[in-house]
């Protein structure tokens, strides 16, 4: 059955709410949306890329600027009380980070970056890789992770990928990759704590699983951690990624390694900077690298935006981090489920989701093609722009994560390996023509992402927006708009 084009999710809350009665106890945030975020529904914008960038509280940024405005702050390198003011606000930050995810500071430390990706690329440059490492990673990996192979190639180490399961996208037996390579050396494993493609959770058990085979384990914690608690009591990896912006939206250009001491003291820095040395001699030619987080931190730290890191986790604490992962929850559950009904006439699905369809082990990021009557897909690319006139902020391509796109979309490394040779001129590449080369199957998806302050309205919205496609053949609708 077609489900009818008129009509409005919305109208759907009521059952909603019955289906879901948990839902009315995180009501806290729709009273935050209402204040620190009224410009959302202010401006009728339904924001549904959190995995991309979360959305910031009028009050931080305000706490942020009175801040500026009553305090003289500088450079933290000195002993001056403009300098030590900064460096207070530092320190705090670094606790306050190390509290947030109950880390005991004996055990971890803080290294902060300007992102995710700088954490990543500050271990992967310092990573002791040689030609009898081991560099194990799940295909289903955020490029900035991919990017460290690159790292592990130039030192002749062994590289494996543990593939995917192209259904569910998860991968079901890991056990046998820890010995794929026979080498005896320094060994890392890198994955997920949740995809930023599909959602899935990949297992945490996979730490200590790792570790018993002698492997440190870097868990890239930054599409988890803001709406999942990450609890560093529990589970003990070695290396910890995050990006601030996307737990609480503001600033960007903070971002954090959480480290473990011990596997801090194997990496090795390729060369020093301000601030990573003890001593530096022109003359005798040697340098003495600074202690723990100090030997990583190059240059002058961010330290104007680094204390709003502090107000950004007081933030979501007040709100509660079960009750930001209730709500998402719950909203991803009913999206899985409306989605799954959305049909055509002719009893055809609308839409083809990638991984899972429930919401155990998964968080509230889904990536999907929509398909016509016929099963052709809608180009993801004109899905989006559609949405973007419906002022609805989704996402379409790949979402930096080539591996889990690959193994939905089902990708032949040949078709792929072609297709690149086949789209390359000199130094040129052309996307349009590798697009084209690749032919019916689709080279990306559409992603939707709740987070902070998602709300029932925003899936409604989402849903409304879909029921516009029922029904219609991909080439006529892009006919229509002139595409
Ligand atoms: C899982 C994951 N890891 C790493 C990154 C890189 O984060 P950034 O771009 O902030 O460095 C992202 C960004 O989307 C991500 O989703």
């Amino acid at each position: 059955m077609a489900t009818a084009v008129t009509s409005s999710y919305l109208h759907a809350f009521d059952t909603f709410v019955i289906d879901n009665p948990a839902y009315e106890k995180t009501g806290v945030i729709d009273d935050m949306r209402a204040d620190d975020f009224a410009r959302l529904d202010g401006q009728g914008h339904t924001y549904l890329d959190y995995t991309g960038g979360g959305l910031y509280a009028v009050s931080l940024v305000e706490r942020h600027i009175n801040l500026l405005k009553d305090n003289i702050f500088g450079n933290p390198h000195s002993q001056n009380p403009a300098s030590l003011a900064s460096t207070e606000l530092v320190e705090k930050a670094r606790a306050d980070v190390l509290r947030f995810f109950n880390a005991d500071p004996a055990e971890y430390l803080v290294i902060f970056t300007a992102n995710a990706s700088g954490a990543l690329k500050l271990l992967g440059e310092s990573y002791p890789f040689g030609v009898d490492s081991h560099f194990l990673i799940v295909a289903d990996n955020h490029n900035s992770v991919h990017g460290i192979r690159e790292f592990a190639r130039r030192r002749g180490s062994c590289i494996t990928y543990v593939p995917l399961d192209p259904i569910s996208l998860r991968t079901y037996d890991i056990e046998p990759y820890f010995d794929r390579c026979r080498e005896a050396g320094t060994k890392l494993f890198a994955f997920p704590a949740q995809s930023n493609f599909s959602g899935v959770q990949h297992p945490l058990a996979w730490i200590e699983l790792a570790r018993s085979h002698g492997f440190d384990v870097l868990l890239d914690a930054a599409a988890f951690v803001p709406t999942n608690q990450l609890d560093l009591g529990q589970i003990k990896p070695d290396f910890v990624p995050v990006s601030f912006y996307k737990m609480f939206g503001y600033p960007t250009g903070v971002g954090a390694l959480i480290a473990r001491k011990d596997a801090l003291s194997k990496l090795e820095r390729p060369w020093f900077a301000g601030g990573t040395v003890q001593i530096v001699s022109t003359k005798a030619d040697l340098h003495i690298m600074a202690d723990e987080n100090e030997a990583f931190e190059e240059g002058t730290v961010n330290y104007l935006n680094l204390p709003t890191i502090s107000h950004g986790l007081a933030y979501l604490q007040q709100v509660g981090m079960e009750t930001i992962h209730d709500r998402v929850t719950m909203l991803t559950g009913y999206l899985l489920a409306e989605l799954d009904k959305l049909r055509h006439s002719n009893g055809k699905p609308l839409a083809a989701l990638y991984g899972p369809k429930d919401t155990t082990l998964r968080g509230g990021t889904l990536a999907f093609n929509l398909l016509d009557p016929s099963g052709v897909f809608f180009p993801y690319r004109q899905v989006e722009a559609d949405a973007n006139t419906a002022n609805i902020s989704i996402r379409a391509g790949c979402f930096c994560n080539p591996g889990a796109g690959e193994y939905s979309l089902t990708h032949v490394a040949e078709d792929v390996r072609r297709c690149v040779e086949q789209s390359t001129h000199g130094d040129a590449f052309d996307l349009d023509a590798y697009r084209d080369c690749m032919g019916d199957t689709a080279t990306g998806a559409v992603r939707v992402s709740l987070g902070l302050v998602s709300s029932f309205q925003d899936v409604a919205g989402l849903l409304d927006f879909l029921l516009t496609f029922v029904d219609q053949e991909a080439d006529e609708r892009y006919a229509m708009l002139g595409c």
